[in-house]
């Protein structure tokens, strides 16, 4: 069945069912989120990052961060004058980030935004990076002390930033003032914004990107370890609150609710991956960048990598820009490093950046044509540990 057919049978209304079993396809069930977006207790953490004046109010902010893949791969303990952030080591991406590179820039996400969240909460907040050298799963701890309650932009950004993978407006670019406000905000030595806006720079990068989403897809452990975390069911992911769902894909209504009528395979999931990149997303980028750093191996600067990157994308949201990591060519740089590959992409990218730099996130953004929907997520109670 192609598209134009389900769209026709989408627009006979009740007579889903009867189609159903006409056709044999395997549906999804109707009750399991069809027919709403953003619905259900996988979505209420967006709804509860209020101020509260209490700890737990700031890891309400942190676990909203950006994240790869939406694995949330974080653990909490929290006290009435510190909490610890540890990284919980079942989340993982596997080949898809095999030295840990996306996690850590995750963690520092979520820190980023719990640094955020202690002002509003009446608190100062003063963060210790990788404070127990006998255990690197113990990420930061963050001690509190009162302060005067104070409100920010990028606090009240937190709930409203979503990546967006849509298409972004061809007639409005993003001005080199906007895209020098955010390269401003990577405040750590070495650690630095790369911006590729020409339409050569462009093409290099986009051509790079549907490169190494071809090598992933081509990768049997990559690409299993990828679709491993898509959430095709609307059930799984009201039980689970995590992983990439169809909603936040950045497709029209209609494509996503047929998407979640049909079941989609991994063939299919791949090739919708790589007509997106390379079809949406690559073509209507304002502008690529890089988040460079000197060593992409160091914990430290990747934590703060991270912290950057959301601080990026919350300012890129309080302008109203649209931002969406596309983070193939590292994940596959990662992978030629670890598996000892032909460095292909690693060889190429480095080329594009200058001597000494090294991407740990790379990235387009552009002026949305469409509001990007929420992620699931799982609330902070279940993350913090006792
Ligand atoms: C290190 C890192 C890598 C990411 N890579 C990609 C990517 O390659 N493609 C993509 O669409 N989103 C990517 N994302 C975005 C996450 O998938 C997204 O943050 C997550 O699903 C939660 O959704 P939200 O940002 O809308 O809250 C990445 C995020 C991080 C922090």
């Amino acid at each position: 069945m192609n598209r134009r057919k389900a769209l026709q049978i989408l627009g006979l209304g009740s007579g889903v069912v009867a189609v159903v079993g006409a056709t044999g396809l395997t549906w999804r069930a109707v009750d399991g989120g069809v027919f709403s977006t953003g619905t259900g207790s996988a979505y209420d953490a967006w709804d509860r990052a209020a101020p509260g004046g209490r700890p737990l109010n700031l890891v309400d902010a942190a676990i909203l961060a950006s994240n790869a893949h939406n694995t949330q791969p974080w653990l909490f303990t929290v006290s009435d004058d510190r909490i610890e952030l540890f990284a919980d080591m079942s989340r993982t991406t596997g080949a898809l980030d095999p030295l840990l590179r996306e996690m850590q820039i995750s963690l520092g996400c979520a820190l980023e935004n719990l640094a955020l969240a202690a002002p509003p909460n009446g608190m100062a907040a003063n963060v210790s990076f990788l404070p127990d050298p006998s255990d690197t799963t113990h990420i930061a701890t963050v001690s509190l002390t009162p302060a005067t309650a104070s409100g920010s932009p990028l606090f009240d950004a937190i709930v409203v930033r979503h990546t967006n993978r849509g298409a972004y407006s061809t007639s409005r670019a993003v001005t080199d003032r906007q895209l020098d406000t955010l390269s401003a905000l990577a405040d750590v030595p070495g650690t630095r914004l790369v911006w590729f806006t020409t339409d050569a720079q462009k093409k290099a990068f986009g051509d790079l990107t549907v490169r190494a989403t071809r090598a992933i897809i081509a990768d049997p452990r990559q690409a299993a370890d990828d679709y491993r975390w898509y959430r095709s069911d609307g059930h799984d992911i009201q039980r689970h609150k995590d992983g990439i769902t169809i909603d936040s894909a950045g497709k029209s209504a209609l494509v996503r609710t047929l998407s979640k009528l049909l079941t989609t395979t991994h063939k299919q999931y791949n090739d919708g991956w790589l007509s997106g990149t390379r079809d949406t997303q690559l073509p209507t980028a304002s502008a690529f960048g890089a988040l460079v750093v000197q060593d992409p191996h160091d914990p430290l600067q990747r934590l703060r990598a991270g912290r950057i990157w959301q601080r990026v994308h919350l300012t890129a949201t309080t302008h109203g820009l649209g931002m969406q990591p596309l983070c193939q060519i590292p994940e596959r740089v990662d992978r030629e490093t670890s598996a000892g590959l032909s460095p292909e992409i690693t060889d190429a990218i480095a080329a594009m950046l200058p001597a000494g730099s090294h991407a740990v996130m790379t990235f387009r953004i552009g002026h949305p044509t469409a509001t990007a929907q929420p992620s699931p997520r799982r609330p902070a109670a279940d993350v913090v540990r006792a």
